[in-house]
């Protein structure tokens, strides 16, 4: 490797991503980076997105930057002069597909070898990963990680004019910057940070080191955002952190905690609030409170469970019980009887045995989740669960995992033949994805339901009664009188 090069370079570590300080979040305004405005003139960007919902608001705000630099949106790899892969570092296979879109991108370089092809999000903030794009993808010109997408301007701008190759990620990073612009990829629906980064450290997890310690936004300017999107007609938001239950616990100089800002947002004049994800172990009954209280607050909770054996949890980190996360959906089901509960569960972590399986199947039974997104557990590098004995074949781990599919797609259809023959209300999202002539939209219970109806009604709530039920969508029809 060039070492001019190296002296260039700016690596993570996982070791110092993992320490937390304690010192104040700072909150800094981010036009100040704007100075070059135009570079983007006559250009074309395209962003691919992995991973989570945090990745999708942060690509956002990528496409939001780029377009203040007068860049252009493309969907075709061929007219692009930019591609930056947003990627997710949460399993090996969602690694995988990067390395391997990496490959079939390399053709389009070769063809133009202006175009600068970047790679930023959760994978940049790996050092193994970092080590193998700086060895074997060398024609990658660009690798920025999470803590920096507001320095965008500045590698843009030594990629592109100086053809340098740039590679700056962080590894800690205490503050907030605010006002990024954004490109909103949703008419109707928009997503809010609420907060950056994750304390929880679950063994199996690799996000507190590549998203970095927790830290709140204010609650002033999560309020202005949301009544601002209700100015533009926005619908729906949904609250974004990796542990929403979570919100507040930094702020050093006031008590506010997440009850508090539902509170505070449930009085505004937005239709839907959703937020995600949820701690079970911070999920406290003042939230459970507010959420009852408010028509916005839509009752669908979204309470990743992980595993229903005690054991495995206590190796998890994950600080409840079985018996605590059933105590906490009693309550949460007496407080909002017709709530939609759906979770995440992970199989085959080390030394998870049949028995400690045979208690997430009884936990999915008494919990009724009406839907689950299940994972094998994969070892993420620098975790400690990684290192942790596993001496259970693959083979079975899959086995475990389609045992699991069917309770859980059990809990779908379940959900699903509740509402038939009911009226709900339908935020209409766009066409069904296999018939222009049918719309489709959400439920308050987050719900997918198609009906017919005109293409005017997008980004409308409408009433419609539910007709049939499928696994994973309803099929109804507009409710007269609402049209
Ligand atoms: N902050 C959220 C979501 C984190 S990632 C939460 O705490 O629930 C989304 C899901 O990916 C997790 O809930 C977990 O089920 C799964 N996951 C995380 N790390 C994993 C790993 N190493 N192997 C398999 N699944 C994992
Ligand atoms: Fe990962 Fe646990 Fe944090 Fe969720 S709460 S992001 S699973 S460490
Ligand atoms: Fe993936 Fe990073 Fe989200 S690892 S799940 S994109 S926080």
């Amino acid at each position: 490797m060039n070492k001019l090069y190296e002296e260039y370079y700016n690596k993570p570590s996982l070791k110092s991503a993992r320490k937390r300080k304690n010192k104040h979040t700072e909150h800094i305004d981010f036009n100040a980076h704007i100075n070059i405005k135009d570079v983007g003139q006559g250009k074309r960007y395209m962003i691919q997105t992995y991973g989570c919902q945090g990745n999708e608001a942060d690509s956002e705000t990528m496409k939001g930057i780029l377009e203040a630099l007068s860049f252009k949106e493309t969907q075709r790899e061929e007219n692009a002069d930019i591609i930056i892969l947003n990627t997710c570092a949460i399993r090996e296979n969602a690694e995988n597909r990067v390395f391997g879109e990496l490959g079939r991108l390399k053709k389009y370089k070769r063809e133009n070898p202006d175009l600068i092809l970047g790679i930023a999000g959760c994978m940049p903030q790996e050092e193994s990963v970092v080590n193998r794009l700086l060895e074997k993808y060398q024609y990658v010109d660009l690798i920025f990680g999470t803590h920096n997408i507001h320095k965008l301007p500045e590698y843009i701008e030594s990629a592109l004019m100086n053809k340098e190759r740039v590679v700056e990620v962080f590894s800690e990073e205490g503050s907030i910057i605010e006002n990024m612009p954004k490109k909103r990829e949703h008419h109707s629906k928009a997503w809010v940070n609420i907060m950056f980064g994750c304390d929880e450290f679950c063994t199996y997890c690799i996000v507190p080191y590549t998203r970095g310690k927790e830290r709140s936004r204010d609650p002033k300017s999560i309020i202005e955002e949301v009544a601002s999107l209700v100015k533009e007609g926005y619908k729906e938001v949904t609250l974004l952190g990796q542990n929403v239950n979570a919100y507040g616990r930094d702020f050093t100089d006031k008590t506010y905690t997440f009850a508090n800002l539902l509170d505070d947002l449930g009085n505004i004049d937005m239709p839907r609030i959703r937020f995600t994800t949820s701690h079970p172990n911070d999920f406290d009954d003042e939230t459970i409170e507010v959420l009852a209280n408010y028509d916005n607050m839509m009752p669908h909770i979204h309470l990743p469970v992980q595993s229903g054996s005690n054991s495995v949890l206590k190796k998890m980190n994950r600080k409840y019980t079985k018996e605590s996360y059933l105590e906490l959906v009693r309550k949460i089901k007496k407080a909002i009887p017709d709530v939609a509960l759906t979770t995440d569960i992970i199989v085959g972590f080390p030394s998870e045995t049949e028995e400690d399986f045979l208690e997430t199947l009884d936990l999915v039974e008494k919990c009724q989740f009406e839907g689950a997104f299940t994972f094998v557990f994969s070892a993420r590098k620098g975790t400690p669960a990684a290192s942790y004995k596993d001496n259970t074949p693959f083979s079975e781990k899959k086995e475990r995992l389609m045992r699991l599919n069917k309770a859980i797609n059990d809990g779908y259809k379940d959900g699903h033949l509740r509402f038939n023959g009911e009226l709900v209300d339908v935020l209409v999202e766009g066409v069904s994805k296999k018939d222009d002539e049918i719309l489709a939209g959400y439920t308050p219970h987050n719900k997918l339901i198609n009906f017919a109806g005109p293409k005017s009604l997008i980004g409308t709530l409408q009433k419609v009664k539910v007709e049939e039920v499928k696994t994973w969508f309803m099929k109804g029809s507009l409710y007269e009188g609402t049209g």
